[in-house]
């Protein structure tokens, strides 16, 4: 490797890891006593999934997580984030913990621990039990303490062996998708009345803050994907959409938690009163993190509502958001960002915008802001079996080299993990998206490291030869 291929320096003890999700990678949806969650339900309605794909086998991590392992070892990553499934743990979603679940994540913890591998434990990534969406899921208060009591049962058990705990994983695309466009499990379109299971995530992440600190070692964080806004032209008008945008995207789910208060809305017609939000509900929900996750795909562009057509520019939920509301006036419309690379979701590539975003978080939150984990970064492409893996090699260097530029300019950032250690289940994409940096062959489940996955190993093997 040329010293220019090779990756700047970062500090000593930053955490690289790869990351993954229960539902997307474990299958294994039956066994030991796991109950049925709302992915399970979902996937189960015709037409929910693209092609029919469930997570009912995926990569079948449950059974094979010992190469998974040695797959991580062999990378070299001395960090490893991934979630625990809540109906593993309480298999309708409240009462004793099914020990069997426990056990799972219990032999996973310690096999990374022996190969030196930090687990980042995510609490929540998406796969409620089944039995409290019957009770209204997140649209109910309630859930937010079920939740508190589910992560101290986990807590309980790892609590003296996990670096890293994550309470929720984009609780904004938990919201818009599953319960404000029902493109996601639990498939629910109630657009912008939504917003109740947005204050009830954060409820539940911040009812979980003190039970973990009683029982935990590590660090308690919560994860919040990012999207910088960028307006299409200079006019006040493309200005406010930027801005209200933002407001919904960016702010929601990270005011409440570091300054304690929400954002305006009111470009939505919402507030400044929000009836579900308790007195105290907002002191409960900003005890300070000791991370913040970031998760970073691309920015969004917005104009003016009526300057031209609505058209998808990036993974923004809400250019979903704006096709479902044609009707309902947004204050925005997205804006295609062109001359830049697509992934294969059609995702634009613009590394700078990682920089941007952390520039972003450390201007508009100060002091307020904790060090940052870049929890998930990286990018689909088609099926690299015998391809040169090229595109996801640029991505993933880009992006670094935007997370050293930020460091340079005093954003404190202490990790950074790759979307994904393997292909996996993408939701309703079901199979076809692949953001692995190991091929998974979904007939036979055999793992083929990538091209981008040797990459990642020798920037690894140099940053610790210049420590
Ligand atoms: C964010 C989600 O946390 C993860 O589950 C998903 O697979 C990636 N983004 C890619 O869309």
């Amino acid at each position: 490797m040329t010293a220019e291929e090779r990756l700047p320096r970062f500090p000593e003890g930053f955490l690289w890891g790869t990351a993954t999700a229960a539902y997307q990678i474990e299958g294994a949806v039956t066994a030991d006593g796991r109950g049925p969650s709302i992915w399970d339900a979902f996937c189960a309605e015709p037409g929910r999934v693209k092609n029919g794909d469930t997570g009912a086998v995926a990569c079948d991590h449950y059974h094979r997580w010992p190469e998974d392992v040695a797959l991580m070892a062999g990378l070299g990553v001395n960090a490893y984030r991934f979630s625990v499934a809540w109906p593993r743990i309480q298999p309708a979603g409240r009462g004793r913990a099914n020990p069997k679940g426990l056990d799972f994540y219990e032999r996973l913890v310690d096999a990374l621990t022996e190969r030196g591998i930090a687990p980042a434990l995510t609490l929540y990534h998406w796969d409620l039990p089944q039995a409290l969406q019957d009770g209204g899921g997140w649209m109910n208060r309630d859930t937010a303490h079920r939740f508190a009591d589910y992560a101290a049962l986990v807590a309980d058990r790892l609590g003296d062996r996990v670096a890293v705990w994550i309470t929720l994983n984009e609780p904004f695309v938990h919201m818009t998708e599953g319960y404000g466009l029902g493109t996601h499990a639990p498939g629910q379109a109630l657009l912008l009345d939504a917003l109740p299971a947005a204050h009830h995530l954060l409820l539940g992440h911040g009812l979980a803050v003190p039970v973990l600190r009683e029982r935990v070692s590590g660090q308690v964080a919560i994860t919040n994907n990012y999207s910088p806004v960028r307006a299409a032209g200079g006019s006040a008008g493309d200005r406010a959409a930027a801005d209200a945008l933002d407001a919904l995207q960016n702010r929601l789910f990270t005011d409440p938690l570091l300054l304690g208060a929400y954002p305006d809305l009111s470009a939505f017609g919402i507030g400044p009163g929000l009836p579900f939000v308790r007195d105290g509900d907002l002191r409960v929900i900003s005890a300070p993190p000791d991370r913040l996750g970031v998760n970073y795909y691309s920015p969004t562009m917005v104009a003016a509502p009526g300057a031209g057509s609505r058209a998808g520019g990036g993974p923004s939920v809400l250019s979903e958001v704006g096709e479902r509301l044609e009707s309902a006036a947004l204050p925005f419309e997205d804006v295609p960002i062109e001359g830049c690379p697509v992934t294969a979701f059609g995702w634009p590539v613009v590394p700078d915008g990682l920089r941007e975003l952390l520039l972003y978080l450390r201007d508009r939150y100060g002091d307020a802001l904790p060090p940052i984990l870049i929890t998930e970064n990286g990018c689909s492409q088609r099926d690299e079996a015998g391809r040169p893996d090229r595109e996801r090699i640029e991505f993933l260097d880009g992006h670094l080299r935007a997370v050293h530029r930020a460091m340079e300019a005093g954003v404190d950032v202490r990790g950074y993990f790759v979307w994904s250690l393997l292909d996996n289940f993408e939701w309703a994409e079901g199979y076809d998206q692949r953001f692995g940096l190991v091929h998974v062959d979904f007939a036979t489940r055999e793992r083929t490291p990538k091209a981008s996955y040797h990459w990642f190993r020798e920037q690894l093997r140099a940053q610790r030869d210049r420590s």
